[in-house]
């Protein structure tokens, strides 16, 4: 019988052991702080951003929402930017994505001191990753590592396949598979003869944006799958990118969508504001 990894619980973990580092931070007259700048009204933006602040509620952290309008100027949201870096009292800074079309969201990455970058996008925060210092780490993959890790799944020596290269999850996600001794391998949509690498794979870590996209001929028996994908198909209910029904009798573990990968988003950018208050 597969393990099916409980994301829900072990976000709930995460957060109540911050919760508590939260409380000792305020005794100590620091009371963490995560600006949330959103630019339009994007229905699936609002419905993320909500979600952001309803855990820092749970964790006690103070959550500022800059909610801008459609029109505003690229200079104006530096501007502002720039404003909430200086600040002693903010500790992060976060512009969810996507930007209307108008603005580079290079350009506004660049801009938050990577002092506040608790998204871990900055150009600095994936540099030192990249070679092994300490700094933001972009929270899915952060997210991946503690699931793995709480459930006791070592990825040293392992063969860890990734599907998907991009900055935010599949690149970190291999940087941070590297640092815990695994040995990775990066596939996408050029690879060729894609499951002959993927039946490789001890770990095989999905973000490849294609609904049930990995299928029975993609896994080894016994592999452990995580799912970052989240689509909805044609009744309406939450699929990923594996096709969970098909492998779930091959595989040792796997994560469900929803309540796998999702949750500990979230839980980790929790994670990176105190990091940031501690600091
Ligand atoms: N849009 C979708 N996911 C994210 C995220 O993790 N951070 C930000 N800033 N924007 C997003």
């Amino acid at each position: 019988m597969a393990t099916i990894i409980d994301g829900k619980k072990i976000s709930t973990e995460i957060k109540d052991e911050l919760k508590e580092q939260v409380k000792i931070l305020k005794e100590k007259n620091i009371e963490v702080c995560l600006c949330v700048i959103q630019v339009g009204a994007d229905p699936a933006s609002t419905i993320y951003v909500n979600n952001k602040k309803k855990a820092c509620e749970y964790v006690g952290i103070k959550s500022l929402s800059y909610e801008l309008g459609e029109d505003t100027s690229q200079d104006e949201l530096l501007e502002l930017i720039n404003k909430l870096n200086k600040q002693n009292d903010v500790h992060g800074i976060l512009v969810q994505l996507p930007l209307p079309k108008h603005i580079d969201e290079d350009k506004i990455i660049d801009a938050i001191s990577p002092n506040k970058d608790v998204d871990g996008f900055h150009p600095q925060s994936v540099g030192r990753l990249s070679i092994g210092k300490k700094g933001f780490v972009s929270c899915t993959p952060a997210g991946i590592v503690q699931l793995l890790k709480r459930y006791n799944i070592s990825m040293e020596g392992k063969e860890c396949v990734v599907v998907g290269r991009s900055n935010i999850v599949g690149k970190p996600m291999a940087m941070l598979m590297l640092r815990e001794n695994a040995t990775v391998t990066v596939c996408h949509s050029r690879t060729k003869n894609l499951s002959e690498v993927t039946r490789r794979a001890d770990i095989l870590i999905v973000a490849i944006g294609k609904p049930k996209f990995i299928t029975n001929e993609h896994v080894k028996e016994g592999a452990v799958v995580i799912d970052v994908g989240m689509h909805r198909n044609e009744n309406k209910k939450l699929c990923g990118d594996v096709d969970y029904d098909e492998v779930i009798d091959k595989v040792s573990a796997i994560t469900p969508v929803p309540g796998g990968v999702g949750p500990m988003t979230i839980a980790m950018l929790m994670y990176n504001c105190v990091e940031s208050a501690l600091m």
